[in-house]
């Protein structure tokens, strides 16, 4: 099973509670950790965060660097409890945005995480759903011999997501209903799940009760049963 969140409403758990939307974001990196141990445990395939969009690059300076620096932190931190738990890690997006000390982390913690077996833990960041689709048609355009004869599997090799198989639950928190340039392509037929929990708040139990009610739902992709 590949589970997808969209972690929403750092900014408004800080407002609520009167502090700056740094310690929103310093919270909801528990947040981050727990769904983490909660796909361990119940044997997820594959989870995947969105992190940090595109459009993100947009926000003040100091909360921009603050993001980079908790990530940069979680990695030192986290390097040894992936390993032992079998967690493969990887960041997909466009990094050559991303400062290169973090970019250097990401890699040593994607190589040596690379063998890993149980989760795959997907991180994106400095991503966008239509910047993804853009560079699959340019790489596309300038290496298949066959344009006109292609499929939509020939086409999605070119996708950063190329051999990860669709997500099949997309998580959103902190109420808000819409896509916000997450996964165009990859969510065609994925089951979406909107709760009003702030990230912050979106610990083990949540994570579970979203699984629980995405098993009572009738997929049919298209069809009849
Ligand atoms: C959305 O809340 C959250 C983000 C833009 C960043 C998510 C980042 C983390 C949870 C930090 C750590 C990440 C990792 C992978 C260790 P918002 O700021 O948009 O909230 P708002 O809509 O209430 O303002």
């Amino acid at each position: 099973m590949h589970v997808a969140i969209i972690m929403d409403g750092n900014g408004r758990w800080a407002r609520e509670r009167g502090l700056e939307r740094v310690e929103g974001h310093r919270e909801g990196a528990e947040s981050v950790r727990a769904c983490i141990e909660a796909a361990v445990e119940d044997k997820i395939d594959q989870l995947s965060l969105f992190a940090f969009s595109e459009e993100n690059w947009g926000r003040p300076a100091d909360e921009v660097g603050t993001l980079m620096k908790l990530m940069m932190k979680s990695i030192q931190e986290e390097t040894e409890n992936l390993l032992s738990h079998d967690v493969r890690f990887r960041v997909l997006g466009d990094l050559e945005k991303v400062p290169g000390i973090l970019r250097a982390a990401i890699s040593t913690l994607e190589e040596v995480t690379a063998a890993c077996k149980g989760l795959q833990l997907n991180i994106f960041l400095s991503y966008s759903g239509r910047w993804d689709i853009l560079q699959a048609a340019k790489r596309f355009a300038a290496d298949e011999s066959d344009p006109a004869g292609a499929s939509a599997a020939d086409f999605e090799k070119y996708l950063v997501t190329a051999g990860i198989p669709e997500p099949d639950l997309l998580i959103r928190t902190s109420g808000e209903q819409r896509i916000s340039n997450f996964l165009l392509w990859q969510c065609a037929y994925t089951e979406f799940y909107f709760t009003p929990v702030l990230w912050p708040d979106f610990r083990k139990p949540e994570f579970r009760a979203a699984i629980s009610e995405f098993s009572h739902r009738d997929r049919r992709y298209g069809k009849v049963k």
